[in-house]
């Protein structure tokens, strides 16, 4: 069994159908997320999630640098991603906790995309801010935020996709 086309069907989209996304409906992206591989199973990656019709979801919004909460504010639902980048082992740095929380946050993707759903993360927000808000422990790093929704928006053809990539390895090379 291929998931391929569930992976080349994702996209992050600009508009949203301002659905509020459960806890419940998506628990199975969260579970992906679970399953994912990690130094030592240290599982480093930690989410913090608010639906649009909680309080919290406006507050997490706010973070966010206002280009991206010009059409983030239309989404079912934001999750905040963070890595755990302190060993339970030895208290030491986690050199792999970020990477292994991006495995995590893939395998997450590929799960909302199969449940019709379309993520957007960003990284234009405010970490300071965020970071004090959510009173995160020390090692405790927000990564990334993510707008998770329903959209209308078709995504960018395979063509551009393509010549993005061909750019980015050209300038590599
Ligand atoms: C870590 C990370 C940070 C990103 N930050 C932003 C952002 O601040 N604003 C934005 O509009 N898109 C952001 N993006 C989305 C990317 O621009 C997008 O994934 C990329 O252009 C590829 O498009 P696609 O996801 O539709 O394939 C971010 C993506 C990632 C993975």
């Amino acid at each position: 069994m291929s998931v391929l086309s569930t992976i080349k069907k994702r996209f992050s989209p600009y508009t949203y159908e301002k659905t509020s996304i459960s806890l419940e409906e998506i628990e199975s992206a969260f579970e992906a997320a679970r399953w994912a591989p990690s130094g030592y199973n240290s599982q480093p990656w930690r989410f913090v999630f608010a639906s649009r019709d909680n309080l919290n979801f406006e507050t997490l919004l706010s973070f966010a640098v206002e280009a991206n909460r010009e059409w983030m504010q239309h989404s079912g639902a934001i999750v905040v991603i963070l890595a755990k980048t302190l060993s339970d082992y030895n208290g030491k740095k986690d050199e792999s906790a970020e990477y292994c929380t991006g495995l995590a946050v893939g395998q997450m993707l590929v799960e909302l995309t199969a449940l019709g759903l379309q993520a957007h993360q960003i990284g234009g927000f405010d970490h300071k801010a965020l970071s004090l808000h959510l009173k995160l422990p020390n090692g405790v790093l927000p990564m990334a935020m993510m707008a998770i929704g329903v959209t209308e928006e078709e995504p960018k053809d395979d063509r551009q996709r393509e010549s993005l990539t061909t750019l980015i390895s050209n300038e590599i090379s």
